[in-house]
């Protein structure tokens, strides 16, 4: 969702703030702005310039170079609509009636309609259709001469999610941020401050964060950041060193974030793997620290995500319930928000799977299924994100920053975790024998190179791409862990190319789907090895006798749909859990070459944000 950028310090803000926007563009295009607060001429009064664009960031920045506000405080914002068109009204910073009091914002304030009645009824004049509006006017409303005091007064009356940077115009050395249900870090540089949704923003100027809790907020003058709660309360915040560096969240030469991510994969799950797999499969999370005895009390895993983390979450669900021998059930976590649900009193575990680790409804899910008796452990890329604070353990992605909306590495990162997650619960319930560990670890570690196997062979996947791209609609198929592929597949599709793409069981096929099939509408069909392989190649027939075209991915060695499936890519011998990693990259390549060759906005596609932090 929509970016926020605070600046405060020596420096002018104005190239922090464009600069700033344009690593977070990835969490919204709609519309982007700023504000300034200008040095005033001595003996003038202070004077706050805004600048909008209806448009993504790069316009906002074509317009302030041509006039470009000097001043050491400002504000940024990027939006993803959530109310309101995204319009030049619209468009971030609010203000309230005095042009005084300027706000971006992330989230959205649930009683707005109410608050903003009030308001009105009291005299504000709104100018925008957007829920952040009633934000600063109802800091002028509860204004008595501390900016600070009208703040807090405010935000006790707001119900709902935000994250926020603000600033008056009466204040020039305050910048002032706060958080409920949304990710806000603060950056402390020498004699500078930021506020920013997060780290990737601020990688150029400092590794120093301070991760702000819920309800709180934060006061930044010149002379440090202090952090209170709404009712006053000082507190201490935790303060990290962020590890990320700058050129992992630069392009590097690549066309595209998604593209060099995807290039990154045979790192991503290196370091997913890095220090946890002992040459015995013992695996071992620092962050989720549980002895054996403790680990064994789990007789049932619940695994939540959404999108392509919950496609992670199913094929982990699988695994569990293959390797540990224990009932694992993968869920969509803002249908498990709503839901009732019943945990075994024996112990249950809630695997909480997010990238960003601020996905809204997840955290909502991880929160339930807490409150439920589960113990949690979030797995994330983003340290100190709200998932890996509030679970009770976490384990760590360690891929870098992603910035392509479409996830990539961090998908496989996620998988690695969850194989070495199911060993670990394999080897506690003592199902998996010396012999098979020593398999597994074999094949988990000749990964990396697998991996970079399919990334070599992009040119070829570009070529199949390529002669795919004249369809508009695709169904993509498998059974097992090639099912959660096949979904996978499919949004990866639909999210970059806008092409009509949907994931089915092979056994689902002829229950409905295949009645959609002709020669228009081709399958991508998972074949490579498994135990319900042969049942896909009965599947593949079927449908080439409905003659859809079939692009099946098969095994080395494995002739069965030579001359039967339209195209074969054949994928290296591993173990099943392997190929599915290999798999995704293959489909995942197969994506970025079908929106490339239609011309899509591969980084930023249309109506998406990376960090859903609204329901
Ligand atoms: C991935 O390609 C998506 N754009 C999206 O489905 C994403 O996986 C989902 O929003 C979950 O994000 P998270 O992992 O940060 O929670
Ligand atoms: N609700 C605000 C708007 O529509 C912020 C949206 C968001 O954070 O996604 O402008």
């Amino acid at each position: 969702m929509c970016g926020i950028i605070g600046y405060l310090g020596d420096q002018e803000a104005t190239p922090i703030l464009m600069e700033s926007l344009k690593r977070l563009e990835y969490r919204g295009y709609d519309s982007a702005g700023v504000a300034v607060l200008e040095m005033p001429a001595a003996g003038k009064a202070n004077h706050t310039s805004i600048t909008k664009s209806e448009a993504k960031v790069d316009m906002l920045i074509e317009k302030l170079k041509a006039n470009m506000p000097t001043g050491k405080l400002g504000i940024g914002h990027t939006r993803w609509a959530t109310h309101g068109k995204p319009t030049y009204v619209n468009a971030h910073p609010h203000t309230d009636c005095h042009n005084r009091i300027f706000v971006v914002h992330n989230g959205i304030i649930e009683n707005f309609a109410e608050l903003k009645a009030e308001l009105q009824a009291a005299g504000h004049e709104f100018t925008s259709d957007t829920d952040t509006e009633v934000v600063p006017h109802l800091i002028e409303a509860n204004y008595k001469g501390d900016f600070l005091s009208a703040v807090r007064a405010a935000l006790k009356r707001i119900r709902g999610a935000y994250a926020l940077a603000m600033f008056s115009t009466d204040d020039p050395e305050l910048l002032i941020g706060a958080r409920l249900n949304a990710p806000l870090v603060v950056g402390l540089g020498d004699h500078e401050y930021y506020i920013a949704s997060d780290i990737t923003a601020i990688i150029p100027y400092t590794k120093r964060v301070l991760v702000l809790g819920e309800g709180e907020v934060v006061a930044v003058t010149p002379l440090g950041a202090q952090v209170s709660t709404l009712d006053g309360v000082s507190v201490q915040p935790k303060l990290i060193h962020v590890d990320w560096d700058l050129s992992q969240a630069q392009k590097g030469g690549y066309r595209h974030f998604m593209l060099k991510e995807i290039h990154e994969s045979p790192e991503a799950v290196a370091n997913a793997m890095r220090g946890r797999l002992t040459d015995d499969g013992i695996v071992t999370f620092r962050e989720f620290d549980v002895p054996d005895e403790e680990m064994r009390r789990y007789r049932e895993v619940l695994l939540l995500g959404m999108g392509t983390s919950l496609h992670a979450a199913m094929v982990g669900e699988y695994i569990i319930e293959d390797w540990a021998g224990i009932p694992a059930k993968a869920m969509d976590a803002s249908e498990f928000r709503y839901r009732r649900p019943t945990f075994s009193e024996d112990g249950s575990l809630a695997v909480v799977l997010t990238q960003s680790g601020e996905t809204a409804d997840t955290l909502v899910g991880l929160h339930q299924a807490k409150q439920r008796g589960a113990r949690t452990v979030a797995v994330t890329n983003v340290v100190a994100s709200s998932a890996a604070r509030d679970a009770d353990g976490a384990i760590y992605l360690h891929s870098g920053p992603e910035i392509g909306v479409a996830s990539t590495k961090t998908l496989l990162a996620h998988l690695i975790s969850l194989y070495l997650l199911g060993l670990r619960m394999a080897t506690v319930h003592g199902r998996v024998s010396l012999e098979r560990r020593h398999e597994l670890v074999e094949s988990l570690r000749a990964l990396p190179d697998h991996v970079e196997g399919i990334v070599a062979r992009e040119n070829e996947i570009a070529k199949i791409a390529k002669k795919y791209s004249r369809y508009r609609n695709f169904m993509y198929t498998g059974r097992g862990l090639g099912y959660a592929i096949a979904l996978e597949g499919a949004i990866k599709l639909k999210e970059i190319s806008y092409i009509h793409a949907e994931g089915v069981t092979g056994g689902e096929l002829k229950h409905g789907p295949i009645a959609m099939l002709d020669e228009n509408f081709p399958v991508i069909a998972v074949c490579t090895s498994s135990a319900t392989k042969d049942k896909m190649v009965s599947n593949v027939h079927e449908i080439v006798a409905r003659s859809a075209p079939v692009l099946a991915l098969v095994t080395e060695g494995d002739h069965s749909l030579d001359g039967v499936a339209t195209d074969v890519f054949v994928m290296p011998a591993v173990e099943e859990a392997a190929g599915a990693i290999l798999n995704t990259v293959m489909l995942q390549l197969f994506a970025y070459h079908v929106a490339v060759e239609l011309g899509q906005d591969v980084d930023q596609p249309r109506n998406l944000a990376k960090s859903v932090t609204v329901e």
